[in-house]
């Protein structure tokens, strides 16, 4: 694998794996994937230089990618955690894994590695079983991982022409090394395994790629893929997306299938090659980055009182599972109906929530909630009682008393509470040719007033208000004289 070896050491030359100077050959210009949005691929992580992190951030500290499998662990490529020269592992404190999109975003986010361990079978020579994991120092738990494929998974997510997607932080342009500070995405095409380690040809989108022969690479363990843009360029990872993922399937079906090992070169007509992840199960399950089992623990609950709604708060116990959503169900004690709502585990580091709506004010229901991955859901939490309120009904004007010497009094109808205590009833009057609101005290008589007005017209409301929130009474115009 005399031409692949060079791309298997990492982009920045870190730990002393420096790269063979790139202008050997015209470089093309690399990847020509999409920019990626905030929300995409949120389990792409970045693999960071601890010294240079400290010294000069994200961005001159990214050497690798990865990918979060579960809440603890990160898939990388062998390659990006072995020193070249010795083979030696790296130690978990030189790194820090990096959750961001953006590596020049003032606060970028890390979490600590407690281990590495890397396939017992990786061969630096060979590339083969290119991939390791990072067990992680504390939990991540407000992002979604990728499963990576099992054997058991539908095989047509590596079928030859299958869509995939790799995401990093790689280079943009071999010849002037342009590295972007938002991961790119790009589409790529599932080669046939011929054409990673038999040497076959592969043509499609008009753009004939050669293969890999028996010499370079081996289908066993490695998966060969490229794109090739609407406009004929090609589409490839490169330098410093190594380690990063190669996604396949959509939604509940969509898997880690190939980890960013090596190519040679980028985008020329070669694909790019990627450890094939399903045939790295065992090593994964071992690592405890592959989990084939449902959450079973369910996630505590709080809830929030809406008008006719009650908000879910949950928070996801680590049981060493995925969790991918959350489900919530109300039971109406009375007639034994059920009301749900699902909720994702967010990115942003705020609980996740969902509303149930529907239901009736003054009714306690009973609600638990359950943590759910593609594999099942965790039991149900014990139920937390919530009754739905609604704002007060406001009593409105009742009768004008007077509207001269710049002053408004009014007589009040009696305010509904429903069902939460009123905590203020208050007139308020709008100037209707523009002008700040005037607020005035509704008492316990029943009575309001409002001084120092100018003459012109208002449109003046009873507004009550309690724990849920307020409500306006409908309006009436009042003309204010000298
Ligand atoms: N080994 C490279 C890295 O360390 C990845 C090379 C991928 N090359 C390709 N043509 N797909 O970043």
């Amino acid at each position: 694998m005399a031409a692949g070896l060079l791309a298997a050491s990492t982009n920045t030359g870190l730990f002393g794996a420096a790269l063979a100077a790139p202008q050997e050959t015209s470089w093309p210009r690399v990847v020509n994937g999409d920019d990626s949005a905030p929300g995409d691929m949120p389990f792409l992580v970045a693999l960071l230089d601890v010294y240079d992190f400290e010294d000069d951030g994200a961005y001159s500290a990214q050497f690798c990618g990865g990918a979060l499998t579960t809440t603890t662990t990160v898939v990388t490529a062998a390659h990006c955690v072995v020193k070249v020269k010795s083979g030696a592992v790296f130690r978990p404190d030189k790194l820090v894994v990096g959750l961001t999109r953006n590596l020049d975003s003032p606060n970028v986010r890390t979490v600590g590695i407690s281990a590495i361990t890397v396939h017992p079978n990786y061969d630096s020579d060979t590339s083969a079983f290119d991939i390791a994991v990072l067990t992680l120092a504390e939990p991540v738990m407000d992002i979604t991982p990728i499963l990576p494929m099992r054997p058991v998974d539908q095989q047509s997510l590596v079928a030859v022409g299958a869509p995939a997607k790799v995401a990093g932080w790689g280079n943009l342009s071999a010849a002037d090394e342009s590295y972007p500070t938002a991961f790119k995405i790009g589409r790529v095409t599932i080669f046939p395994n011929e054409s990673c380690g038999s040497g076959a040809d592969f043509s499609f989108a008009g753009v004939t790629f050669a293969g890999f022969g028996s010499r370079d690479a081996s289908a066993d363990t490695m998966l060969c893929a490229a794109g090739v843009s609407s406009s004929g360029k090609i589409i490839d990872s490169c330098q410093g997306d190594s380690g990063g993922p190669l996604v396949g399937g959509y939604d509940s079906a969509m898997r880690l299938i190939g980890i960013v090992s090596w190519g040679e070169e980028c985008a020329i007509t070669l694909p790019g090659v990627y450890t094939r992840v399903a045939a790295m199960s065992d090593f994964l399950i071992a690592t405890n980055a592959l989990v084939t089992f449902a959450p079973t623990i369910p996630p505590t609950i709080d809830l929030t009182v809406v008008n006719t709604a009650l908000r879910v708060n949950f928070t996801a116990t680590d049981d060493g599972s995925v969790v991918s959503s959350f489900t919530a169900n109300a039971t109406d004690p009375t007639t034994g109906q059920v009301f749900g709502c699902t909720a994702q585990p967010r990115i942003d580091l705020q609980l996740p929530f969902c509303t149930i709506g529907g239901l009736a004010n003054g009714t306690a229901y009973a609600v638990s909630g359950a943590s759910g991955n593609s594999l099942g859901t965790s039991p149900a939490s014990a139920a937390v009682v919530g009754t739905p309120l609604g704002v007060p009904t406001p009593g409105g004007i009742r009768k004008v008393w007077s509207s001269d010497k710049r002053m408004i009094a009014v007589a009040v109808k009696q305010s509904r509470a429903n069902d939460a205590p009123i905590s203020r009833v208050a007139l308020r009057c709008l100037p209707i040719a523009g002008g700040p609101p005037k607020f005035a005290p509704v008492g316990q008589d029943r009575w309001a007033f409002l001084r120092g007005l100018r003459p012109t017209s208002y449109s003046c409301a009873i507004i009550a208000t309690n724990a849920l929130g307020s409500a306006v009474s409908a309006p009436k115009v009042i003309r204010v004289t000298r």
